[in-house]
């Protein structure tokens, strides 16, 4: 684990948003990245997309929520919405291809099978980078405390969060360690708290900081 530690979010936002161009130019085969929700890494997303409009031409981009709740792209609590807004500018000139972790089922759990033979098909083995972000019960993508990281060998898992009983879709942890780059986007002392007891705390992001098969670069201000 390494602390890349700025005084606030738009300087963090900054030198995060060029490591992540500086990937995407730099990975002739075109890259993959999946992608948190939640409410912190918005600013990031929003900068990407300016960034991605200001040049000419780059490598193909695919992207997947690292986890999304069951709803439509419209209702604000939709990852892949949030997606679609942050990234509008570059959506409209096709600059990447967003790898859906939903369909029309009614459920998650009807959904597993058939969003596994996606991600299987769509998205290449490891991902370029993994960009996370962390609740404060220190669970990542949607990897709650006590619950499954994985369902049998598949690439993601139907989960509910544990106050709110909201469905979610989640990448598998296995799915989520292939990968070249892990980018975890967290602010505040308490969550940096969290992070510094996690492994004592036998926390989902425990899981992560064991099995981790590249540095996790742990993006965090105040
Ligand atoms: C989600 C995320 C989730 C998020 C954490 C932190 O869909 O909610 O992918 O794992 O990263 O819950 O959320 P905040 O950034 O809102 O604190």
């Amino acid at each position: 684990m390494k602390y890349h530690t700025f005084e606030n979010f738009t300087a963090l936002t900054e030198a995060l948003s060029q490591q992540w161009l500086d990937v995407i130019q730099t990975t002739p085969d075109g890259s993959s990245f999946a992608l948190a929700g939640g409410s912190t890494p918005a600013p990031v997303y929003q900068r990407l997309d300016q960034l991605l409009s200001n040049i000419d031409a780059h490598n193909p981009i695919k992207l997947v929520a690292t986890d999304e709740r069951w709803v439509p792209d419209q209702d604000t609590q939709s990852n892949e919405g949030l997606f679609r807004r942050c990234l509008s500018g570059s959506a409209a000139d096709k600059r990447w291809q967003l790898v859906s972790l939903k369909n029309a089922s009614s459920t998650p759990e009807v959904a597993t099978e058939a969003i596994n033979v996606r991600l299987n098909e769509q998205l290449p083995q490891a991902f370029s980078a993994v960009l996370l972000g962390m609740g404060a019960d220190g669970h990542i993508a949607s990897l709650f405390p006590g619950a499954p990281t994985q369902h049998d060998d598949l690439a993601c898992l139907a989960a509910v969060h544990p106050q709110t009983r909201q469905s979610r879709m989640s990448l598998s942890l296995p799915r989520l360690l292939n990968t070249k780059r892990i980018w975890l986007v967290i602010t505040g002392a308490e969550k940096r708290q969290v992070l510094e007891q996690a492994i004592e705390n036998n926390l989902p992001v425990a899981s992560l900081l064991r099995e981790a098969g590249c540095t996790i670069d742990v993006f965090w201000c105040p």
